[in-house]
C-alpha cells in the first residue's frame, strides 16, 4: 500500500455507519472514496457530497449515494488532500482546481480530515505556487491587483486553453514564497474584488492532518 492511500484509508477509521461525508478532490482523496465504497457495499448507510465533477463520478461508479449541499445536511466528516502542509497544520489546497468547493465543505463539516503523503509536509508554504480562483470577468485587473502584492500570477493552463473550474472560474496559481501569515495572506487576497478564493486553508479549518511516510508509519497532528 503505498503513503497516500495509508494516510487516506486512516481517516476513513473516522467514518461511521449513517454519517454523511465530504469527498475530497485528487489522488489521495482518491483512496478515502475507494474505501468508503467498499464500506457502503458492505452495507453501511453512508451519504457523500463531493467536492468536485471528478469525485462526484467517482463515487457514483462505486454506488456511494450522493447529496447536494444544503442545511439539512449536516457534513460529519470531510477527507481532503493537499499540495502543502506546514508544520502549524496550515494548507495550500487547489493543485486540482477544486478549493472553493472544497473549502465548502471543509468549513461547513464537523470534522475535517486532511491526507498527505510525507511529499506534502514544509516548514513554510508557498513553494508550491498558490491557487487562487478568480471570475473571468475583469480577470485582467484582477490579475494585475495580485501583481501588485507580488504574487507573480499565472493563469492555469489545460490543453492549450485557460483552465476552468467547476464553476466556470479561472485560477490565478500566485508565487508567494515564503508565506509567513497563512491567514493574513489569506484574508488580504479575499479583500480583493474579483477573487472568489484562495487555496489557503487555515489551520484551524483542519480536525487533523494525517501524514503518511513510505514506511508505511504515520503521523497525526
Ligand atoms: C484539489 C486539491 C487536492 O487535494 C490537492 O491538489 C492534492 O492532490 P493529490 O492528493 O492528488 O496530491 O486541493 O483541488
Amino acid at each position: 500500500m503505498n503513503a497516500k492511500q495509508i494516510a487516506a484509508e486512516r481517516a476513513v477509521d473516522y467514518v461511521k455507519d449513517g454519517m454523511i461525508v465530504g469527498l475530497g478532490t485528487g489522488s489521495t482523496a482518491y483512496f478515502a472514496i475507494q474505501k468508503i465504497g467498499s464500506l457502503v457495499k458492505q452495507g453501511m448507510k453512508i451519504k457523500a457530497i463531493a467536492s468536485s465533477q471528478a469525485s462526484d463520478d467517482l463515487a457514483r461508479q462505486l454506488g456511494i449515494p450522493l447529496l447536494e449541499p444544503g442545511n439539512e445536511q449536516q457534513i460529519d466528516v470531510s477527507i481532503d488532500g493537499a499540495d502543502e502542509v506546514d508544520t502549524n497544520g496550515n494548507l495550500i489546497k487547489g493543485g486540482g482546481g477544486a478549493l472553493l468547493r472544497e473549502k465548502i465543505l471543509a468549513t461547513n463539516s464537523k470534522k475535517f480530515f486532511v491526507v498527505v503523503d510525507e511529499s506534502k509536509l514544509v516548514t513554510k508554504l508557498g513553494k508550491f505556487k498558490l491557487p487562487v480562483e478568480i471570475i473571468k470577468f475583469g480577470s485582467v485587473l484582477t490579475l494585475a491587483k495580485l501583481e501588485a502584492l507580488g504574487g507573480k500570477p499565472v493563469v492555469r493552463q489545460k490543453d492549450g486553453k485557460d483552465f476552468n473550474t467547476d464553476n466556470g472560474n479561472l485560477i490565478a496559481d500566485c508565487s508567494f514564497y515564503p508565506i509567513e501569515d497563512p491567514k493574513a495572506l489569506h484574508e488580504q487576497l479575499k479583500q480583493l474584488t474579483g477573487v472568489v478564493e484562495t487555496g489557503i486553508f487555515p489551520t484551524e479549518v483542519v480536525t487533523a492532518v494525517i501524514a503518511a511516510y513510505a514506511s508505511g508509519e504515520t503521523k497525526q497532528f
